[in-house]
């Protein structure tokens, strides 16, 4: 018997049932729960429920704490828009091949560090992919160029990195299918706040999904999927300095943005939910 399941099965039963009793539901509502759990089968939109839940979220964070020390960068959900064998750059690195007079150029940069003595890490390859200034990805918009604003970078001699790119937009999960219209009917929207994701990796170290948000987007306090957290705020900076601009070779304003990984190393055993830690 697979005890885990059973367990979690009964459970999850007995939390059903309390609400079932709570709300004294109806035939006809279960019958509409249960067309809309088919529907969104048919849509295989189940992945999307559980963003939408804050599921996805909630069980990252204890993937996270259980195979990570608490000194490394806190790790987000992949998203469904990651891309295999991102193109990867050499510096000076500029992610995005088709800039728009719109869009507003942004340099991030900072360090990956180890967290077991705090030295700089080099040749961490850092793999980002982000929206676009209109909140959308390439592999969803013709018009954007294949592995726009995607790319794999290392960090130097001295764990540094730093890439060009645009500050990416806010954008909406699907809503275009079942789980969209029950979003609608409890008058919850479905907008995420601007971030760009990142994957980093080094030999000997746990490698850590995650995404910064912008820090003034709309939506920061309001994440459709809940996803925000306080340590993954990317700080962005204006910058008007026509002598900046000019050793950028650029001609109008830009952001700036500075940020700093910390991975743990593979060694680390981490067993929180036997709430003891063991180091091999
Ligand atoms: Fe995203």
């Amino acid at each position: 018997m697979n005890e885990r399941l059973n367990a979690i099965t009964m459970r999850l039963t007995e939390h059903l049932h309390s609400v079932i009793t709570e709300f004294q539901v109806t035939e006809n509502e279960l019958r509409t729960a249960l067309n809309f759990l088919t529907e969104v089968g048919k849509s295989r939109e189940y992945q999307l429920l559980s963003d939408v839940l804050h599921v996805s979220i909630a069980v990252d964070n204890i993937t996270h704490a259980a195979n990570h020390d608490d000194k490394s960068t806190e790790s987000n959900v992949e998203g469904p828009l990651y891309r295999d064998e991102a193109p990867i750059m050499s510096p000076p690195v500029n992610i995005c091949s088709v800039e728009g007079t719109d869009d507003e150029i942004l340099y991030v940069s900072g360090q990956v560090f180890s967290s077991e003595d705090g030295r700089p890490l080099a040749n961490a390859v850092l793999d980002v992919w982000q929206a676009n200034g209109k909140g959308d990805y390439e592999n969803e918009d013709p018009t954007q160029p294949d592995y726009n604003l995607r790319g794999a970078l290392l960090t130097d001699e001295n764990g540094r990195y730093e890439f060009r790119t645009v500050v990416p937009a806010p954008y909406e999960i699907g809503k275009g299918g079942p789980v969209g219209e029950f979003l609608k009917e409890i008058d919850r929207h479905a907008w995420r706040p601007a971030h760009i994701h990142f994957k980093l990796s080094q030999a000997g170290y746990k490698s850590v999904t995650t995404m910064l948000f912008i820090n003034d987007d709309p939506w920061i306090d309001n994440d459709s999927i809940g996803a925000v957290k306080e340590s993954l705020i990317l700080k962005i900076e204006e910058c008007n300095d026509p002598k900046e601009m000019s050793s950028r070779g650029i001609n109008r304003k830009f952001y700036t943005s500075e940020y700093d990984f910390i991975l743990s190393p593979e060694k680390v055993s981490i067993t929180k939910n036997k709430e003891e830690y063991s180091i091999r």
